[in-house]
């Protein structure tokens, strides 16, 4: 039996609709948040008010062998160590692996000692030192980002890209009041923004063996032609062919090797995903970030291109035989996913509380997961944030997905709803491997 414990995103939804399909009465999603559509699920299990050791002991009287857990704050808690110390099989790191997200410092500092290329970063511990640090270095073309240290639901919501010193400054400010709020170390990294095309770069760890899964663009920016604010992740799509095999290669041996290598000497080793956020620049691949967990929305156009069984993947990787798991891939086709998204998102994480028509049939259909929505008590859904339903679609081109995609996700309406409608749009030629 296998579980999912989270918050109900769409990257957990997604995950639940594939075992559900593949196990059956096998499978249960433990329900730490809100999302209507998993509340109702048969297989749902209501953990809102479980403590940790409450959702251990209901694990164990279910008979959860096996808990898979995606949600990146969950991580950063106790959670996963007490489900382990219980003797449950867990697919995710410990609280002590969860830094490598965690703490940007120390995905840092273990980088750098691997000799994996990452752009240059100091680490600031307080706002005049960090605005000292951006006003000395902010010329001849150089420029920088500022990024909580400490990994806050504040900061993951808000991956800002300052254009000018000034508005570097002022996310010196923002950043900084968000981890007092959060009562969290007050530290930011500073760190010197590239160019070049992003791309995640996901694998799947039994912390030996890692399987490179295909590659994945998670498009950002709200707007169509990649423009306007950074949101969390507005679209996905993904390649069965894999990367091209020059990039393969870079990847594997600049960054993906080295990294696992060094995070297993230094102890931080963990079976589950393990997702690197890469800029392909002119001389290679270059590391930005390391997460602990699936990508949301990578994740979704992921998924959809995993032929073989899910379930058995991650049995593979909880056991720590993923070498000889059979991995297969729609190796013909692209997968990819869109967010409908709140009026007003991302410069607003609260959206009007818009009323949602069409997504009662569009989750019956199986090709849509929400995140940001709440149901009324008169059985209604409405809008509760930014990210508000994805649509998802398999096809043979990259057109044929976005077409499809669109077309699935014009039958849910709801007031002020916009999204990216380019899907494909800036594929690199070197990304995915040629048809
Ligand atoms: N796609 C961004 C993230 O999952 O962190």
């Amino acid at each position: 039996m296998i579980g999912i414990y989270g918050h109900g995103s769409a990257r957990d939804q997604i995950c639940c609709l594939r075992l559900v399909e593949e196990l059956g009465d096998d499978f249960k999603f433990y329900d730490g948040g809100t999302n209507p559509a998993l509340a109702r699920a048969a297989w749902s299990v209501p953990a809102q008010q479980m403590s940790a050791h409450d959702l251990a002991q209901a694990c164990k009287a279910d008979g959860i062998s096996l808990m898979f857990v995606t949600d990146a704050l969950v991580l950063q808690a106790d959670t996963v160590d007490i489900l382990a110390k219980e003797g449950i099989q867990i697919l995710a790191p410990s609280r002590h692996a969860a830094l490598l997200e965690g703490r940007k410092s120390l995905m840092k500092k273990l980088m750098v000692e691997a000799g994996v290329p990452t752009p240059d970063a100091w680490i600031a511990s307080s706002a005049d030192q960090a605005k000292a640090l951006l006003r000395e270095n902010w010329r001849d073309g150089h420029r920088y980002v500022v990024k909580t240290d400490p990994l806050i639901t504040d900061a993951i919501h808000r991956a800002m890209v300052p254009e000018t010193l000034i508005e570097s400054l002022q996310d010196v400010d923002e950043e900084m009041e968000a981890l007092h709020l959060a009562h969290a170390p007050e530290q930011v990294l500073i760190e010197q923004r590239i160019d070049g095309f992003e791309t995640s770069v996901h694998v799947i760890w039994d912390g030996e063996t890692y399987v490179l899964m295909p590659p994945v663009r998670d498009y950002k920016r709200v707007g169509d032609g990649d423009t306007g604010p950074n949101t969390y992740g507005a679209a996905s799509v993904a390649c069965g062919r894999g990367f091209a095999p020059e990039l393969d290669r870079q990847l594997r041996e600049r960054i993906i090797e080295p990294a696992l290598n060094h995070i297993r000497n230094a102890g931080y080793a963990y079976r589950g995903f393990v997702y690197f956020g890469v800029m392909l620049c002119d001389d290679g691949p270059v590391l930005l970030e390391i997460n602990v967990r699936p990508g949301n929305p990578e994740f979704l156009a992921l998924l959809g291109l995993l032929k073989s069984d899910f379930a058995d993947l991650i049995r593979h990787a909880a056991n720590g035989n993923l070498a000889v798991a059979d991995i297969r891939w729609h190796e013909d086709s692209y997968c990819g996913a869109v967010f409908a998204m709140g009026e007003g998102y991302p410069q607003t994480m609260t959206p009007p509380r818009a009323i949602i028509s069409g997504l009662e049939q569009a989750l019956s259909e199986g090709y849509t997961v929400v995140e940001d929505v709440a149901a009324t008590d008169d059985g209604a859904f409405v809008v509760s944030g930014g990210r508000v339903a994805a649509t998802v679609a398999l096809g043979s081109s990259l057109e044929e997905v976005r077409l499809k995609v669109l077309d699935r996700l014009s039958a849910i309406e709801f007031k002020g709803k916009h999204f990216r409608s380019d899907l494909g749009y800036g594929i690199a030629d070197e990304l995915f491997a040629s048809a």
